[in-house]
């Protein structure tokens, strides 16, 4: 059964949802139960992380209960059981982002994905293996994110220009919440290395157009690093198609385990890099006097992986794969139309991110006339709501547009009109509480 119109507001639209949510949150524990003395939990933070439905975590038991073992290491039955049940998972998440398994490396989480592409191209400039240096940056070398980047696609690149001597320039915003494309080609130029940036913002919800990054990364030779973070648990992504180098994001904002994160690398690019953390499983021959490392993805995956994890983010693209990317997309953006139609009755209430639909997704961030973001999160706390309060992460952001923070709601795949509609009497309950209408 899908949700319907039940209380239309302030000329906010109901379409059908493509997605069954009472079916939906009932494969979910977490949400049958109640927060503040008794009331429903309205869950409207899944962008800071998911919750997991009984698959996931069936999966995860499953694989303690039964598989047990250190995976690539020993000979007896368990070993072989659990190297089976990992390298099943990375075909698999590898199938949903349109890869081979060879180029999926198991990171701890999108941070840690940017950490090794950085870490590695710094430790390019450095390797004694010729082969490795091809990406090495360095002095003259300049790197490009944008200023919507969330902090973890923002300060390893400012520290890889530290290291290196390398310069970090930026895209900036436009007033509506958009990059600003309008330098794009004397922003990323014959000098620039790399160009990191975002697919769906963290906070403004903006879906960028990589495309034309893409483009012209490719007439002066840049690699392109997308953090996926945001976009790859809710939209249909294939690699091919986004024709970037790397794709980077994490299981736990996609129903799966915290825990486990994923570096998706063309694999000529990753064979041409040197590892960034080393150790155990990811060596060919090992002397005292050095050591030779494995090809991707192992040479990327040191000391024993978050193997359940893995089997556990494994079952989170089933489930998703079962509802349907295309599903999950238009579901979230039914929603997204319907919350900023919504948001857009209550005066007071100002939107920071693009006011429409139009590539953009479904993280909604506001502020509330006269009333601080933290107090606004704390009056929906009151009342069951759960949402973010703060710079999300993305600190230039909420500079760029003059605030000190933002609320933030984002949807998921048991978001359903009423959590919007909870949120909206909440925002009402908030000015009634200040006294600011
Ligand atoms: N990156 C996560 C968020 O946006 C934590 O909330």
């Amino acid at each position: 059964m899908t949700q319907t119109a039940s209380r239309p507001g302030a000329g906010a639209q109901q379409v059908p949802l493509p997605l069954d949510v009472e079916a939906i949150r009932a494969d979910f524990p977490i949400l049958s139960r109640t927060v503040r003395d008794g009331k429903r939990l309205v869950y409207l933070d899944s962008g800071a992380t998911s919750q997991k439905p009984r698959q996931v975590l069936d999966a995860e038991r499953w694989f303690y209960e039964n598989v047990n073992a250190a995976p690539h290491r020993g000979a007896h039955q368990l070993a072989e059981e659990a190297t089976g049940a990992y390298e099943e998972a990375r075909a698999k998440i590898g199938a949903f982002i349109g890869a081979p398994e060879n180029e999926i490396v198991f990171t701890r989480n999108t941070t840690e994905a940017i950490n090794l592409v950085a870490y590695a191209l710094s430790n390019a400039a450095t390797a004694k293996e010729p082969e490795f240096r091809a990406h090495a940056v360095g002095q003259g070398d300049e790197i490009v994110v944008t200023e919507m980047e969330h902090h973890a696609n923002l300060i390893p690149w400012q520290q890889l220009c530290e290291r290196t001597g390398a310069t970090l320039r930026w895209l900036g915003l436009t007033d509506d919440g958009r990059l600003d494309l309008s330098d794009l080609a004397t922003v990323v130029n014959e000098r620039t290395r790399l160009v990191a940036v975002t697919q769906q913002s963290n906070i403004l919800g903006t879906i960028n157009p990589i495309e034309k990054i893409v483009a012209r990364a490719r007439e002066v030779g840049a690699l392109v690093l997308v953090d996926g973070a945001q976009s790859v648990p809710h939209q249909p992504i294939d690699v091919t198609a986004l024709g970037a180098d790397f794709l980077v994001f994490s299981g736990h904002k996609m129903l799966g385990p915290t825990g486990v994160g994923v570096l998706w690398g063309r694999y000529e690019v990753l064979d041409a890099l040197p590892p960034f953390l080393t150790g155990g499983s990811m060596i060919e021959v090992v002397r005292m006097e050095g050591s030779t490392f494995m090809p991707p993805p192992q040479r990327f995956e040191a000391g024993i992986p978050m193997t359940a994890q893995v089997v556990g983010l494994g079952a989170a693209v089933d489930y998703l794969n079962a509802l349907g990317m295309d599903k999950v997309e238009a579901h979230e953006r039914a929603l997204t139309g319907y919350a900023l139609e919504k948001l857009a009755g209550i005066p007071g209430v100002t939107v920071i991110g693009p006011p429409d639909t139009v590539a953009r997704g479904g993280a909604v961030s506001f502020t509330v006339e006269g009333i601080h973001p933290h107090d606004v999160g704390q009056v929906l706390d009151d009342l069951g709501i759960a949402v973010r309060v703060g710079h999300h992460c993305a600190w230039p952001v909420v500079r760029r547009y003059g605030v000190p923070a933002t609320t933030r709601a984002t949807f998921y795949v048991h978001t359903g009109y009423d959590d919007v509609d909870a949120l909206a009497d909440g925002i009402r309950a908030a000015q009634k509480f200040f006294g600011t209408v």
